[in-house]
């Protein structure tokens, strides 16, 4: 092809000395960033780095304190969604915008002026609902008032209302957090075929392997900096970690365990954990010192196994014993923290964290008697203890003060992590450990349950990255339609993310 080079760059955005600032922080540090149309731009960086401030400047949402930008060669109106929806803006946040009493159709329609209009009747909305659904390969119901869907599914719907809303430029922030590898690839097809159609996308994700799939450049943020930006063909995921961190890293490795010991008994026992519609007749046991993954696709019930266990499901039932005794079954938080078991939420806006608190706060708060002297809380403490807890999850003591509200996604997870272990409990649940969580502190936080479990913790883990699941248990139970339909001990060698595919999707395996 000989196009000159004006006649190639077609710019979909063109940014100039971006930058914001919110009080002392600088999130963003005069960023100059041109995008060209019809491609798929990802945008990688640590936790903090800015990239969702960068995405909510180009959707309209977040007001720059400098710079300008031009979107279609047209000058950007800063602060108004609106106007950016006008200008050909799509965006899905990092932060689900799902309306949880509308249904599933009613949320992706949502907000999109010939639905308002009326011109789009109830039918063909349903008729098209199908259809996308079909398009990315899922099977949501129609009439499923989206509250009560998984939280991929909402993801899901999430994409759906921006991948259908004819946007020219189309922002993620982190559209795969949720979703298990069949999701993935239905979304990468659909994002494949926008991009063949001319639209353009900025794709934010902590996911290098991912990034280097799909993108067409590559564009690394640092503390509020553009490190450097470049055609997909000129990075490796090596380089992109080196000009994110700005220093190699090592990768986590799964380490030797120190093996529970044989014989000893189970810290728990679950049996018939059932919860209506979700989970049936689940059993299982918990040794000290193990970590359980549990791996199956969006929609398996791993979740809703792991809510009724942790008292969050007032409808779950079944038989507990903790220690050897039989307990009544928790169908409250406070029932099954009474018996050591802690939980870390998928959802952490809704369910785990205060966001109008700082992040210390949030960290003891969960056990408020480990920072009181004779009843009296000690500020002193709070810092101290709160602040070496969230330095084992990766999270930087700076930040100790920060209200949550006003933190990255992704050090939001952290403080999250920090809640859960403060309390010191038997036994942890956690719900997609590393949601949202850079490369760096992913490494991190992994060692770090591991060494918890070492030291005599049990832990259950549920985690849509089945590489991660692999990594990080003894031992993987795999689910399906709401029931245990494998269990693969790692004990022999490490299991394959196939062997878990086979088993959820009922793939016979031959024995040999
Ligand atoms: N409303 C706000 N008030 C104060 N500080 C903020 C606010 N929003 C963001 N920040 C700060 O701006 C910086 C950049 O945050 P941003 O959310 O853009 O990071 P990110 O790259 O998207 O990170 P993550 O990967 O964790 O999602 C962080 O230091 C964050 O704490
Ligand atoms: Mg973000």
């Amino acid at each position: 092809m000989t196009v000159t080079p004006e006649q190639a760059r077609k710019l979909a955005f063109s940014a100039t000395n971006i930058t914001k600032r919110y009080g002392g922080t600088l999130a963003l540090d005069h960023i100059r960033l041109d995008a060209e149309a019809g491609m798929i731009h990802a945008l990688v960086g640590e936790n903090g780095a800015g990239k969702s401030t960068f995405l909510g400047v180009l959707a309209g949402r977040v007001v720059p304190t400098e710079g300008e930008i031009e979107i279609f060669s047209k000058p950007h109106v800063f602060g108004s969604p609106r106007e950016a929806h006008r200008l050909g803006i799509g965006a899905i946040y990092q932060e689900l915008t799902i309306v949880p009493r509308l249904n599933a159709v009613a949320n992706v329609f949502l907000g999109q002026p010939h639905a308002k209009r009326g011109l789009l009747s109830e039918k063909r909305m349903r008729a098209e609902f199908r259809e996308v659904c079909a398009r990315f390969g899922v099977d949501i119901a129609p009439d499923a008032v989206a509250g009560t869907l998984s939280t991929a599914d909402q993801q899901m719907l999430e994409i759906m209302r921006g991948a259908r809303s004819g946007a020219e430029l189309l922002l993620f922030d982190e559209p795969t957090t949720s979703l298990a590898p069949p999701e993935r690839e239905g979304l990468f097809q659909v994002m494949n075929q926008l991009r063949d159609q001319g639209t353009t996308m900025v794709f934010v994700s902590h996911n290098l392997e991912e990034v280097l799939d799909i993108a067409d450049t590559i564009t690394v943020f640092r503390d509020g900096q553009l490190a450097a930006t470049g055609p997909r063909a000129d990075w490796t995921k090596a380089s992109i970690v080196r000009a994110m961190v700005g220093q190699d890293i090592v990768e986590y490795r799964r380490v030797e365990r120190a093996k529970a010991a044989p014989g000893s008994p189970p810290l728990i026992v679950a049996r018939g954990v059932t919860l209506p519609g979700a989970c049936e007749d689940v059993s299982f046991e918990l040794k000290a010192g193990e970590i359980l993954g549990i791996g199956g696709l969006v929609g398996s019930g791993r979740s809703s196994l792991l809510r009724s266990l942790a008292g969050v499901e007032s409808m779950s039932h079944g038989e507990l014993i903790v220690d050897g005794r039989g307990v009544e079954w928790p169908t409250r938080p406070r029932h099954a923290m009474r018996h050591g078991i802690a939980f870390v939420p998928e959802d952490r806006k809704h369910q785990g964290l205060v966001l109008g608190m700082r992040a210390m706060d949030n960290i003891v708060m969960s056990n408020i008697g480990e920072v009181s002297r004779y009843g009296v809380i000690s500020e002193r403490k709070i810092v101290e203890k709160s602040t070496s807890i969230a330095r084992e999850f990766g999270f930087s003591a700076d930040r100790i003060g920060t209200m949550v509200r006003h933190l990255s996604g992704g050090n939001q997870q952290k403080v999250l992590l920090g809640k859960a272990r403060f309390c010191a409990p038997r036994v942890l649940l956690v719900d997609e450990p590393t949601r949202g969580i850079d490369i760096g502190a992913k490494d991190e936080i992994m060692s770090t349950l591991r060494s918890l479990a070492d030291a005599g913790m049990g832990i259950i883990v549920v985690s849509s990255d089945l590489e991660e699941v692999i990594q990080i248990s003894d031992r993987i139970l795999v689910m399906a339609h709401g029931r245990v339909v494998d269990e693969l001990d790692q004990s022999g060698g490490p299991v394959q993310v196939t062997d878990i595919l086979n088993s959820a999707f009922g793939v016979e395996r031959h024995a040999s």
